[in-house]
């Protein structure tokens, strides 16, 4: 039985790269894409230390740009032809929002490039070399996207995946492939939230949650390793959040 292989986007840092390294511990290919080669260098290099040679490479490529999206499609296609898994992980917070139309009309822009059209580009173009039956397809959403938290272009990106896994299900399920989404909290030490947050302000996201604590990258890839997993078959077009259970608003 050949590895499965597993596409990541954003795999050079943060929570995309430790789905990197835990999927290549597992025994997956992962071929981790992102804009900066020396990141993506450097991340090959430590977890292919880790692990095996071969087990993970890296392709430099911007994923909102179809241009670049074509060009992974196309090394997917020459190098593996079939795919097992496409974990949509790439994403940012954007800019802030200035006050005028057009700052406003920038970040919104913004916002969806990164974190939807990124997501829509790269699983349309390797669609077709998913697994039949067997693909599996995952989006990174956040809890802001359902809370509202870190500002409306950033957190309603975020729920536009929310809804297009449905139709991602839709179109998909009966090909035997599934589509999640996960969609963790807080989650430091990744770029997009480095750690050193102002104290109160940790205190306060860490008093919202049940358990008392923050996540972790390895804790979210954990969970995306089930989604692509065989074992995950029967799972499809749900958003799981990743938040250690939120308190009722009266504790
Ligand atoms: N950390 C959190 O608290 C948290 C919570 C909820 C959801 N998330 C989501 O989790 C995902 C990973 O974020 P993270 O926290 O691990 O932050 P991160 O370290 O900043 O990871 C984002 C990765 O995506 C890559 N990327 C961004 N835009 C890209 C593009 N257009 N094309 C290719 N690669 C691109 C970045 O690399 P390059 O800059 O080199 O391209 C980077 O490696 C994001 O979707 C984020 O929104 C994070």
């Amino acid at each position: 039985v050949s590895e499965p292989v597993v596409v990541i986007s954003g795999g050079g840092t943060g929570i995309g790269r430790a789905t990197a390294r835990l999927l290549a511990l597992s025994g997956s290919q992962v071929l981790i894409l992102g804009r900066r080669p020396e990141t993506l260098d450097r991340a090959v290099q430590e977890i292919e230390a880790e692990t095996r040679p071969g087990a993970i490479t890296s392709m430099a490529a911007d994923v909102s740009n179809p241009d670049a999206v074509t060009a992974v499609a196309e090394h997917v296609a020459a190098t593996y032809g079939t795919i097992d898994a496409i974990v949509n992980n790439a994403g940012g917070a954007g800019g802030r929002p200035g006050t005028s139309l057009a700052d406003i009309a920038q970040s919104w822009r913004d916002a969806y490039e990164q974190n939807v059209l990124t997501a829509v580009l790269l699983t349309t173009a390797l669609a077709p070399y998913l697994r039949r039956p067997g693909g599996r397809i995952v989006l990174v959403s956040s809890m802001s996207s359902r809370s509202g938290g870190a500002g409306g272009p950033y957190g309603s990106a975020k729920a536009a995946l929310n809804g297009w896994v449905l139709a991602l299900t839709a179109q998909y399920a009966r090909e035997g492939i599934t589509a999640n989404v996960v969609a963790p909290g807080y989650i430091p030490g990744t770029e997009l939230s480095p750690t050193g947050m102002p104290q109160e302000i940790l205190d306060r996201i860490v008093s919202r949650i049940a358990a008392g604590r923050v996540g972790s990258a390895d804790e979210v890839a954990e969970v995306i390793r089930f989604l692509v997993s065989p074992e995950a078959s029967w799972v499809t077009s749900q958003v799981i959040e990743l938040q250690g259970g939120l308190l009722p608003p009266n504790m």
